[in-house]
């Protein structure tokens, strides 16, 4: 069939081949392997990654579980938890000593990952004083050193996603792009903003299309979308060859679906007040069958998740705030029925 855009369909990293070139960015406290199913199964998105995990938890984990003791909740290993329709799943690791992140990666193939991912964007400060995150932008020897070593130690895919730089003086994504490259990773995603910008003002896409333009290897372009039109403009302005989405996945996780329809036909369906209550019952439902493997609680995962999916229901400022009144899972779940049972039926008389 005809697209209305010509945009790249199918993204490659070395063997793994992702179809639709669309994949949801890795976001710590949101997407854990609840939301991660969730998104799998509204369609359209080509590939899923864990929230970023500690390298040195990992092998702590790892320890732990060959000396046959107990893992403690909130371990490492959970967030490295995913189930087998996750597939094609990354798990995305961060640190900053190579040899610690090489051994993490090895436990990462050998916990059956598709692929593995670096984090050098994170901007927190917690992450950054020991040189992990978007810290090591500004110690490029060092991320040559991680690189080198990840490499010899997997045979998966091996990518790595990064900020443009520390600040705008210091703009650095072509150098890291061109040592992914060197260092035989199979490909790289940026967030075209610097980390000093923080979430402030609009993602830089120029500085994607110049990092397309250095390096040979897959980019995927990241920062600021948040409907279909943008993901195609992504796509034209930079010549990227995949688009990865945020902040929007988690107040529109339809939006997957949504840009692959639009990509096919020049439109797309919005969500009725009937798919929003299917959505939010059905990610509750999941959460409350997998609450054993998110790291938090179920009661807290339903509030915060309430905070995003309310946007967009009518009447959802009410919903939010009942569901924040609620105390067992169970209570948000039959607050949520309820209001919906009222609300549809206003609607169909
Ligand atoms: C709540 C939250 C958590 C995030 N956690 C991670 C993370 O674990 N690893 C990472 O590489 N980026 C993380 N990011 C950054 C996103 O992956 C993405 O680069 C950024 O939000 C820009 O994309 P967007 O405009 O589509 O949201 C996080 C962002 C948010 C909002």
């Amino acid at each position: 069939m005809n697209k209305v855009f010509e945009v790249p369909q199918k993204l490659r990293f070395g063997a793994l081949e992702l179809t639709p070139a669309v994949t949801l960015a890795p976001m710590a406290g949101v997407t854990d392997t609840v939301f991660r199913r969730f998104i799998r199964n509204l369609g359209g998105c080509g590939l899923i990654m864990t929230e970023f995990t500690s390298s040195e938890g990992v092998i702590a984990d790892d320890r732990r579980k060959k000396a046959g003791q107990k893992t403690v909740r909130r371990n490492s290993f959970n967030y490295l938890y995913y189930e087998q329709d996750e597939h094609p799943i990354v798990a995305q690791l961060f640190g900053s000593d190579p040899a610690t992140l090489a051994d993490a990666a090895r436990v990462v193939e050998d916990l059956g990952f598709d692929g593995v991912d670096l984090n050098f964007g994170c901007p927190v400060k917690k992450v950054t004083t020991c040189n992990g995150g978007s810290g090591l932008l500004r110690d490029l020897p060092l991320i040559r050193q991680i690189l080198e070593q990840v490499r010899a130690a997997v045979s998966i895919p091996f990518t790595c996603k990064f900020r443009t730089g520390w600040s705008d003086t210091e703009i650095v994504c072509c150098e890291v792009g061109r040592l992914a490259e060197s260092c035989g990773l199979q490909g790289v995603a940026l967030h075209g903003r610097t980390r000093e910008q923080g979430y402030a003002g609009n993602a830089n896409w120029d500085m994607i299309a110049e990092l397309k333009r250095a390096v040979s290897i897959p980019v995927v372009g990241n920062g600021d979308v948040f409907s279909p039109e943008d993901a195609v403009r992504m796509f034209q302005h930079t010549g990227c060859d995949g688009v990865m989405i945020g902040r929007a996945a988690a107040s529109n996780p339809w939006i997957f679906r949504q840009i692959q329809q639009y990509i096919a036909t020049g439109e797309y369906d919005e969500p009725t007040e009937q798919d929003r209550y299917e959505m939010i019952r059905d990610y509750y439902q999941l959460l409350l069958n997998r609450g054993d493997r998110i790291s938090g609680r179920v009661d807290g995962k339903m509030k915060q998740f309430a905070t995003y999916f309310t946007r967009g229901v009518r009447n959802g400022t009410q919903l939010r705030k009942a569901i924040y009144r609620c105390g067992e899972p169970q209570e948000v779940i039959d607050t949520v029925e309820r209001f919906f049972e009222e609300q549809l039926a206003t609607e169909a008389a």
